[in-house]
C-alpha cells in the first residue's frame, strides 16, 4: 500500500511564555483533525515539543496535497482561537499569512513528508525539536546514515554499504529551492563541507542507494526568509524510516547522545546543546536547552501503532545530565564569542539599530607621524 506521512507543526500559543501549549489548545486541534479529517486521513497523532504543536498524519493523497495542508492550517487557526480566548502567549505566532494558499510552505508552519510503498512491517521515527533550527538535524543524520562509528550497518549489512544519497538545501537562497544531491561514501567530504554550516546548508532528505527508497525527510523552512525579519526559530521536524535497508532505530538514535551545540535557546540567538527529551517536553533553563523529542511507530495500512517514547529510558537520563553540564558551561560565558550567534543570525533586530548607532561614533585614529594632510583626511 502506498502511504504518505505528513508532519505539519506550528507555534500557535503557549502557557507561561514560550514553554508549552495548553491542554485545551491541544485537545481543540486534535478534535478538529478527528472531525474534519475523517474522510481525508487514515490516522493522526498530535503532540507538543516545547511551545510547538505537531500534527503527524497518514493518508493516501501524496506529498504537498492541498487538502491535507489546508486541514492542518485550519486546525491551527481553530487552535489559535482557543489560544486567544485563554490569553496564551504568542497566540497564532507561526501563522504568518492571513490566508491559506496551496500548501503550508512559506506560510509559517514547518512541514516534512515521506511517501512510500509500505513494507510488511514499517517502523519509523518522528522527531520534533524546539528552540533551534533545521540545521540541528545535520550532524545526527550525517552520523547515522554515513558514519560507521554510529551506524554499524554500514559495515555489517551489504544493503547499507551501498550508501545513501543526501539532498541538501541552501536555505539562504530565497527565490526557489536551491538543492544539491551528493552520494555516500564517495562524496562524504563534500557533504561534511556543506553540513558544517548548519545555518545555510540543511539536509532536506536522504535516500537509500540500494533500491532508491526514501529514508528521511526534514522540514527546511526558515522563518526569517519568509517574514523578512526573525519571528522565532524554526523548530524543525523530521521523519526517518528505520531497519532493513535503512539504519536500525538504535543507529538513528545513537548520535543524539552527543548533545551537540546548535543555534537557538534564549531569544533564538545563542548556541546551546541539543537535549534528547521525553515526548511533550517543556522548555526551561535560559529558554532552552534546545530539545528534541522522538516517537517510534509502526504504520500498517496507514494506521499507527501507539507511540513509543524513544528518549524515555535510563540511558537518556544520563545523557541529559551530561547535556545539562554542557548547557551550564557555555552559559558561563554569556554573550561572549561562540556562546552567542553571529550578527546575521540574531533573532532580534534591536542589535542592528544599536550597531548603526555605534558605527556612527567610531573614529579612525590618525597615524602618529603622518603628514598633516593625511591626518586631516583620516579624521574625516
Ligand atoms: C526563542 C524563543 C524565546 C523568546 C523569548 C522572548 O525562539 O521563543 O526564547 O525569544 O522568551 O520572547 P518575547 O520576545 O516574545 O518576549
Ligand atoms: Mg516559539
Ligand atoms: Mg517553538
Amino acid at each position: 500500500m502506498r502511504t504518505t506521512l505528513t508532519v505539519i507543526k506550528a507555534d500557535i500559543g503557549s502557557i507561561g511564555g514560550h514553554i508549552k501549549p495548553s491542554g485545551k489548545l491541544r485537545q481543540t486541534v486534535e478534535q478538529f483533525l478527528k472531525e474534519r479529517g475523517k474522510t481525508l486521513l487514515t490516522d493522526w497523532y498530535v503532540s507538543s515539543t516545547g511551545d510547538d504543536i505537531a500534527l503527524l498524519m497518514s493518508h493516501c493523497h501524496g506529498r504537498d496535497n492541498a487538502d491535507i495542508h489546508k486541514l492542518a492550517w485550519d486546525a491551527f487557526v481553530a487552535g489559535t482561537q482557543v489560544a486567544k480566548e485563554q490569553g496564551l502567549y504568542g497566540a497564532g505566532q507561526d501563522l504568518l499569512k492571513d490566508a491559506f494558499s496551496g500548501n503550508v510552505r512559506g506560510l509559517g508552519p514547518a512541514s516534512c513528508e515521506l511517501e512510500f510503498d509500505e513494507r510488511p512491517a514499517e517502523p519509523f521515527l518522528f522527531f520534533a525539536a524546539d528552540k533551534t533550527d533545521p540545521g540541528a538535524y545535520n550532524l545526527p543524520l550525517y552520523l547515522s546514515f554515513a558514519d560507521p562509528m554510529h551506524c554499524a550497518g554500514l559495515l555489517l549489512s551489504p544493503r547499507l554499504a551501498k550508501g545513501f544519497t543526501f539532498t541538501i538545501m541552501d536555505v539562504s537562497h530565497t527565490h526557489g529551492d536551491r538543492v544539491i544531491e551528493l552520494n555516500t561514501p564517495e562524496e562524504l567530504y563534500d557533504i561534511a563541507c556543506l553540513l558544517r554550516d548548519n545555518q545555510r546548508f540543511v539536509i532536506e532528505s536522504v535516500r537509500a542507494r540500494a533500491g532508491g527508497e526514501i529514508a528521511a525527510a526534514v522540514s527546511t523552512s526558515r522563518l526569517h526568509n519568509i517574514a523578512g525579519t526573525y519571528t522565532g526559530k524554526d523548530d524543525p521536524v523530521a521523519l526517518v524510516r528505520t531497519q532493513g535497508s535503512f539504519p536500525a532505530t538504535g543507529e538513528v538514535l545513537s548520535p543524539y547522545r552527543i548533545g551537540h551545540y546548535v543555534a537557538g535557546t534564549m531569544r533564538g540567538s545563542h548556541n546551546g546543546p541539543l537535549m534528547p527529551s521525553r515526548l511533550n517536553a517543556t522548555i526551561s533553563f535560559f529558554d532552552g536547552p534546545p530539545v528534541v523529542t522522538g516517537a517510534a511507530f509502526c504504520v500498517h495500512e496507514g494506521r499507527f501503532t501507539e507511540a513509543v517514547d524513544v528518549f524515555d529510558h535510563p540511558f537518556w537520563d544520563w545523557v541529559r545530565l551530561k547535556v545539562s553540564e554542557k548547557a551550564a558551561e557555555i552559559r558561563r560565558q554569556g554573550f561572549s564569542g561562540p556562546a552567542m550567534l553571529p550578527y546575521s543570525e540574531l533573532e532580534y533586530g534591536g542589535v542592528v539599530e544599536k550597531m548603526k548607532e555605534l558605527d556612527r561614533k567610531f573614529v579612525v585614529r590618525p597615524e602618529s607621524g603622518a603628514p598633516a594632510a593625511k591626518r586631516a583626511r583620516a579624521s574625516r
